[in-house]
């Protein structure tokens, strides 16, 4: 992986070339900025570098995480860029032009995207890679320019390697997250491609989620939903997920 020293900029550089910001996190979350490189190319930066020192201390982990799976998916076309780290508390990571996915309202459109996200999910699984968030809202995207659906944030990430014990026995419990939120994008999407046991899968995880000693948002499976998020009326925040 590339240190930004390698790109021939310093943070103070590229913080003179800011373009704007993207997400002002709060004290855990990282601040999402765009800026560009010498040659002029966009790119965005994950920056823990001013939050506080417990927040520094968990950035620092949150960006080993995100940068391994980055790098480890760095040949997915699904999956931006690692361009380079900015020490221990910040990525610089390529910028891509999209729109979040539930902005699609075209069922064609709707359509190849699913198809998309079943082909990365399969891709994911055959490197042992689980994204763990792709109930917010905000982690996939649509490149509308390439119609290339784009997966974002993979601080969470999981990844085992396959063939190993660990990959055999927690892979498929793990895996469910990932299966039930491409479900939840598929009722959000083209509802009238839910099967039955589409249906009965998202049932069993809603219990399993309400059970789950480290939910987020405790029976936030029953709060709820963000009612404007869908069909490109207004955009929720980047933490809202689906609720149901
Ligand atoms: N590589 C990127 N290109 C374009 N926009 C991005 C990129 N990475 C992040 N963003 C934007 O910033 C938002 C927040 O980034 P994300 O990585 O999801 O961090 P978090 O959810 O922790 O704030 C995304 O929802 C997206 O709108
Ligand atoms: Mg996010």
């Amino acid at each position: 992986m590339l240190d930004v020293g390698s790109i021939g900029l310093t943070r103070a550089e590229l913080e003179l070339r800011r373009e704007r910001y993207l997400v002002r996190g709060r004290w855990s979350k990282a601040d999402v900025w765009v800026t560009s490189l010498r040659g002029g190319r966009r790119v965005v930066v994950k920056d823990f570098a001013h939050k506080s020192l417990i927040g520094r201390v968990w950035g620092c982990l949150q960006v080993w995480r995100e940068a391994r799976l980055l790098v480890l998916l760095g040949d997915m076309r699904a999956v931006p860029a690692l361009i380079a780290r900015l020490g221990a508390l910040a990525l610089v990571i390529e910028y891509v032009d999209c729109v979040p996915l539930f902005w699609c309202s075209e069922p064609e459109r709707a359509q190849g995207c699913l198809a998309q996200l079943e082909d990365i999910l399969e891709e994911m699984r055959r490197r042992g890679v689980i994204h763990n968030d792709l109930r917010s809202r905000e982690n996939i995207q649509l490149a509308p320019a390439q119609g290339r659906v784009i997966l974002l944030d993979w601080a969470g990430g999981v990844c085992l390697r396959p063939g190993s014990w660990a990959y055999r026995w927690l892979y498929p419990s793990l895996r469910v997250a990932d299966t039930a939120a491409c479900l939840k994008w598929k009722q959000l999407l083209r509802p009238d491609q839910i099967s039955d046991q589409d249906r009965r899968f998202l049932r069993r995880f809603r219990v399993l989620r309400v059970l789950w000693p480290f939910n987020r948002k405790g029976l936030g499976a029953f709060a709820p939903r963000c009612a404007a998020a869908s069909r490109g009326e207004a955009s929720c925040s980047s933490s809202d997920q689906f609720t149901k």
